[in-house]
C-alpha cells in the first residue's frame, strides 16, 4: 500500500471532524453524524483508489452513505477496504463530551473482518502485554499477567469499561481483583488505542462494546504494536442471520487480533471534541485546527499532525 495514502486519508478524517465539531453539544446526534457522514464521503471521492466500506454506516438498507459494501474513491486506484467510523461516539459529541473522534482504516482488499452489527467481548492492550491476553482466561487471570508484564501490582492498573448493565459480571470481577476502573459513557475506539499510548493513563480495555468499533480498534493497535481480542455477542437469532450473511459461521470463535485486520493497515483519526488521545477541534477566527494520528503497520511510524486549516482558502468547512 502506497505509504502516501496516508496523507490523503487524514484528509478525510479532518473533513469528518470540521463539520462534526460544529455541532458538538447540540444535543442532537444525527445531525451530528450526518454532518461526518457527508464530508467523509466526499472526501472519499477524491481520492484515486477502488474503495469498499467493510466496516461502514450500516447495512444497505439503514444507512443512505458509507453503507457496508458501498464502493467509494475515484475507482481507478489500488482496490483497498475501509472500516470506518465519520463519527465514533455520537452521543459524546451531541452532549460536548470528551473523546469523539473520526476514524477510517485502510486495508488491502479481503484483510478486514465483515463484523456484524452485534456486540462484541473485548480485551485490549499496549505492547506490554502483547501476547498476554486471553478471552479464554477470566479477567482476574487477564489483570494478573498485564500487572506482572508492567511490573506492578493489580491495584495500580486502570481498566477501561463502558458503563452498562451488560458488564456488570465484569466490573464485579474487576473490583473484587482490586484494579481501578474508568467508566467511560461511549467511545471504546478512543479507550482502546489509549492503552498503547504510554502516559495515557490506561492499561486495559475490557468488555462488552459494538462489534464493528472492534474492527477499527484492532486495526488501530495492529499499527501501535498493541494487542486485542474479540468474541461476537449474539442477542437473538436474527444477530445470527446477519452474521451468517457476512460469511461468518462459527460464532463461538475468539477473534486474535491479525483475524480482524491483516496485512498491511493504515489508521487515520482526528479528535472532534476534546480527548485522551487527541485533541478537539478547535475553531478560531476564520479557521479551525485540528489534531490527527496516522499510523502504518508495516513501518510502525505514528505521525501526530496538527493542522490550522482557513476557511477562506477551504470554503467546504
Ligand atoms: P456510536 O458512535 O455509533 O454512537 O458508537 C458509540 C459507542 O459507544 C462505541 O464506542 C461502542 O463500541 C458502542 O457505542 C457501544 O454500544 P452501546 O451504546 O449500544 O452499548
Amino acid at each position: 500500500m502506497d505509504r502516501n495514502f496516508a496523507m490523503e486519508f487524514v484528509r478525510v478524517t479532518e473533513a469528518a471532524a470540521l463539520e462534526s465539531a460544529r455541532l458538538m453539544g447540540r444535543g442532537d446526534e444525527n445531525l451530528a453524524d450526518h454532518a461526518a457522514v457527508e464530508a467523509m464521503r466526499k472526501m472519499l471521492s477524491s481520492i484515486n483508489f477502488d474503495g469498499t466500506v467493510v466496516i461502514g454506516e450500516g447495512e444497505r438498507d439503514e444507512a443512505p452513505m458509507l453503507y457496508i459494501g458501498e464502493k467509494v474513491g475515484k475507482g481507478d486506484g489500488p482496490r483497498l477496504d475501509l472500516a470506518l467510523d465519520p463519527l465514533e461516539g455520537t452521543t459524546i459529541c451531541a452532549k460536548g463530551g470528551n473523546n469523539s473522534l473520526s476514524v477510517i482504516a485502510i486495508a488491502e482488499e479481503g484483510n478486514f473482518l465483515h463484523a456484524p452489527d452485534t456486540y462484541m467481548n473485548k480485551i485490549a492492550v499496549g505492547p506490554w502485554a502483547k501476547g498476554l491476553i486471553s478471552l479464554t482466561a477470566s479477567p482476574t487471570e487477564n489483570l494478573n499477567k498485564i500487572a506482572r508484564a508492567k511490573r506492578c501490582d493489580v491495584e495500580d492498573l486502570t481498566v477501561v469499561i463502558l458503563d452498562r448493565p451488560r458488564n456488570a459480571d465484569l466490573i464485579a470481577e474487576v473490583r473484587t481483583a482490586g484494579a481501578r476502573i474508568w467508566f467511560i459513557g461511549d467511545g471504546d475506539v478512543s479507550a482502546a488505542i489509549a492503552t498503547a499510548k504510554p502516559d495515557s493513563g490506561v492499561d486495559v480495555l475490557m468488555g462488552s462494546g459494538g462489534a464493528p468499533e472492534g474492527v477499527i480498534a484492532a486495526a488501530a493497535l495492529r499499527c501501535m504494536g498493541g494487542d486485542f481480542q474479540g468474541q461476537l455477542i449474539f442477542r437473538k437469532e436474527d444477530e445470527k442471520e446477519r452474521a451468517r450473511k457476512m460469511g461468518i459461521t462459527n460464532f463461538d470463535r475468539i477473534y486474535e487480533i491479525d483475524d480482524l485486520a491483516r496485512g498491511n493497515v493504515m489508521f487515520c483519526a482526528t479528535g472532534v471534541t476534546q480527548g485522551t488521545f487527541l485533541n478537539g477541534v478547535r475553531f478560531f477566527s476564520g479557521g479551525a485546527k485540528t489534531q490527527s494520528v496516522v499510523m502504518r503497520s508495516e513501518s510502525g511510524t505514528i505521525r501526530y499532525i496538527e493542522a490550522d486549516h482557513h476557511f477562506h482558502l477551504k470554503p467546504r468547512y
